[in-house]
């Protein structure tokens, strides 16, 4: 077990220092071995694609300790799949999931002091991150990338941790371009949502609410998560606004927002509140989904879709 004087049960989604990083550098056209660092920069060329045309690609996943004494790392091959997605919409060289998977489980080993007790309820956050680090002036892609993978101990997404938050529809920026790179993991995406998170703090909301940026009828994202509504029955469409209206419990997920509840929806330009839950409180179905997911995570329930993976 670790020897740190952490307060893991108060960890803040912040970055803390920890031992190693894991590298890997492409050159002449091909990925090298896996370097490990223990230095926390990184050293690049001014003229990298990365700081100027945002050639930038990251991820993010958690490691967790669980009860039965075993670190288990949650969907690692579906974010290697999203990263090589991604390097296709942008123009980087595609990194294996194999070798992904050995950087990841890699990194989650040197630092597994770092990983928080069970019952603590915090975990290990893993952020991959791959960048053009070739000097280019022209709009072209790099002809050399470095890909780190670095973890830190994280809390909850949102202070306070499981409670019902209240949301914000910011109709006055889009998120990304129908046909731009939203589908993509890259940082541009998130440049551009950072006027809207804070219009939406300094209104006093937990997040903003996205819809999409072509008609603005759909939802898209609720913040930096996902959504989902509970109704009748389980299906994968598009959503409009207005039938916020008719769900019983809402809320965002993802790896950072786990399962986290959304109170009500503001859509103040509409002059329009979606109150979904009345009282401020999870509904049973989210509390539900919740514990399933946590469950899976935590190797308690049975990981009948493979998602899971067993540090050994
Ligand atoms: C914009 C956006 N949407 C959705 C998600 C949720 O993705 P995932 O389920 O892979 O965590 C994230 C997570 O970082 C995100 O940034």
């Amino acid at each position: 077990m670790s020897d740190l004087n952490i307060d893991w049960a108060n960890l803040k989604f912040g970055y803390m220092p920890t031992d190693y990083n894991v590298r890997c550098y492409f050159r002449n056209g091909a990925w090298g071995e896996i370097e490990v660092s223990s230095e926390e920069s990184i050293n690049i060329h001014m003229a990298a694609t990365c700081l100027h045309y945002g050639q930038e690609a990251f991820e993010g996943l958690k490691a967790y300790r669980c009860k039965d004494g075993k670190i288990r790392i949650f969907r690692m091959e579906a974010n290697a799949e999203r990263l090589q997605s991604t390097c296709r919409g942008i123009l980087m060289p595609e990194l294996s999931t194999e070798k992904f998977c050995e950087m990841i489980k890699k990194v989650v080993k040197l630092n597994e002091r770092f990983i928080p007790p069970y019952e603590s309820g915090a975990s290990l956050y893993i952020r991959p991150l791959l960048i053009g680090t070739g000097a280019q002036v022209g709009v072209h892609p790099a002809n050399e990338y470095l890909f780190v993978v670095f973890v830190t101990p994280v809390g909850p997404y949102f202070k306070g941790g499981f409670f019902a938050n209240p949301y914000v529809v910011i109709r006055e920026y889009d998120r990304s371009a129908p046909l731009g790179t939203g589908i993509y993991k890259v940082g541009g995406n998130y440049a551009a949502s950072l006027l809207a998170n804070k219009k939406a703090h300094d209104l006093g909301y937990a997040c903003e609410f996205y819809l999409d940026a072509k008609e603005k009828k759909y939802i898209d994202e609720a913040g930096a998560a996902n959504f989902f509504g509970i109704k009748k029955k389980v299906e994968r469409r598009q959503i409009p606004i207005e039938e916020l209206e008719t769900l019983e419990e809402a809320g965002a997920c993802g790896t950072a927002a786990v399962i986290s509840p959304i109170s009500k929806i503001d859509d103040l330009e509409m002059n329009k509140s979606y109150v979904i839950s009345k009282d401020g409180k999870p509904g049973p179905i989210s509390k539900k989904l919740y514990d399933k997911l946590r469950g899976i995570q935590y190797g308690e329930e049975p990981d009948v879709h493979g998602w899971v993976t067993v540090l050994d």
